[in-house]
């Protein structure tokens, strides 16, 4: 089952329940750390990188359960393991982020170094950077690094640039530190300042996440809570892709339309009606996109995880789209995919350049990674014939039942 094959489909019709967002509730997970007792966990979505943290969490000592869907239990007394071992770390890159609550609440931390991935190399310089200038110093031995802090304290931390892993792991730290801490050119993304919010009701004194500077007032202590993830608005993006790729009109339902407000004004450019709604986001398309060009850039920016969505939409839209990526070098790998799909793009350093096509052709393909293996799916709603999309475990990666949702709003879809 681990394939997807899809015909070409539309138009879509329905409400689509949207889930947790993974990149929210990977960073609470980790916060656990910070305080004994029980956590509860609501929204959090049936993922398999929830699964793998849910591993790593319980190899350092803690109990995670699924006590009822949507909803997960984290228990621990406090001694923890501060180790995040390489299967675990190599596998799921966002682990690095279990490095800032190990330090500050047991002075050590023993974590892998993670590796490349497909998006080409993703340093954690600003990471450790930042960690020393709390106290926190570092050894690098047997592909480990070796965390030690004697005691954090607060300081001034400004980012070369606003990297959303590097604003955690600080924060995380930062929370248990001695005194104030002030991170400058922080990342503004919805996720970090559902951290800061879980990290307020723990008792921390968390001022200013979702903005550029974030302070934080060290507390002694901090105790476990029950906390809502928000929703997940790359799922809720994906499905919007979907939309414009096959016609209709849903409801997302439980999405943050003010957490994707650029994505929603792109695709009003390109056509689509798309308008806040109090049960969530509602959206219809009853005609071929208009293409457009896109940049993708920090929050508020258009979020680099929709840019394989972009590409999938303006495979088919009317006109020519160039799409410039500024964050990850090398994420362009789903576009052999594509074209081997029929698609007309052409790709040059960090730009694609987009030829709309009426149709595409279905094709054997492969996901390279969470986001491109959803947009190939998304794209094959619009390509005659049958497209498989293998390595389909990298979606479950991300998205909660994806294969059922698309078939609940119409799309001939279907797990292979
Ligand atoms: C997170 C998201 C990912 C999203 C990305 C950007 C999770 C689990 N993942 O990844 O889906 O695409 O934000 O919105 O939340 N960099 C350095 N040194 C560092 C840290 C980052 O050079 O110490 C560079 C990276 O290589 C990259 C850029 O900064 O080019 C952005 O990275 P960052 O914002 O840290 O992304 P992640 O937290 O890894």
């Amino acid at each position: 089952m681990d394939r997807i094959a899809v015909r070409q489909s539309g138009p879509l019709e329905g409400t689509v329940p949207i889930s947790g967002a993974k990149n929210s509730v990977l960073k609470l997970m980790a916060a656990t750390a910070l305080a004994p007792g029980e956590f509860l966990l609501h929204n959090v979505p049936d993922i398999a990188d929830v699964t793998w943290m849910g591993e790593l969490l319980t190899t350092m000592g803690m109990t995670v359960e699924r006590p009822a869907p949507g909803d997960l239990r984290i228990v621990h007394d406090g001694t923890l393991v501060p180790e995040a071992p390489y299967e675990l770390v190599e596998r799921m890159r966002a682990s690095i982020v279990v490095l800032g609550p190990l330090l500050a609440r047991y002075g050590r931390a023993r974590v892998a170094l993670p590796g490349g991935d497909d998006f080409g190399p993703r340093p954690i310089d600003m990471h450790l950077r930042g960690l020393e200038e709390l106290g926190a110093s570092f050894e690098f031995a047997h592909g480990y690094i070796e965390a030690r802090a004697d005691q954090l304290t607060g300081a001034r931390v400004l980012l070369e640039f606003p990297s959303v892993g590097a604003t955690e792991n600080v924060l995380l730290a930062a929370v248990l530190a001695k005194g104030t801490t002030v991170i400058d050119n922080a990342a503004r993304e919805p996720e970090i300042a559902d951290l800061a919010s879980f990290l307020n009701r723990m008792g921390a004194r968390v001022l200013g996440a979702g903005s550029s500077t974030i302070q934080v007032d060290g507390v002694e202590q901090l105790a476990p809570v029950e906390h809502t993830v928000i929703p997940d608005r790359v799922e809720a993006a994906t499905f919007l892709a979907a939309l414009g790729v096959a016609g209709g009109e849903l409801l997302l339902a439980g999405a943050r339309h003010d957490h994707m407000d650029m994505y929603a004004a792109k695709l009003g450019e390109m056509g689509m009606r798309i308008s806040p709604d109090s049960e969530g986001i509602w959206a219809m398309s009853t005609r071929r996109l208009r293409a457009v060009d896109v940049s993708t850039l920090p929050y508020p920016g258009l979020a680099t995880d929709y840019k394989p969505l972009f590409v999938a939409m303006l495979a088919t839209a009317d006109g020519v789209g160039i799409v410039t990526e500024n964050l990850f070098a090398g994420r362009f790998r789903y576009v052999d995919e594509l074209v081997r799909m029929g698609a007309d793009i052409r790709t040059e350093g960090h730009h694609a350049v987009v030829r709309g096509r009426p149709l595409l052709s279905g094709a054997p393909v492969r996901a390279p990674d969470i986001r491109a293996g959803a947009a190939l799916v998304v794209a094959a709603l619009k390509a005659e014939g049958e497209t498989i999309v293998g390595d389909a475990h990298h979606i479950a990666r991300g998205y909660e039942r994806f294969v059922e949702k698309l078939r609940a709003i119409g799309a001939d879809v279907r797990a292979c």
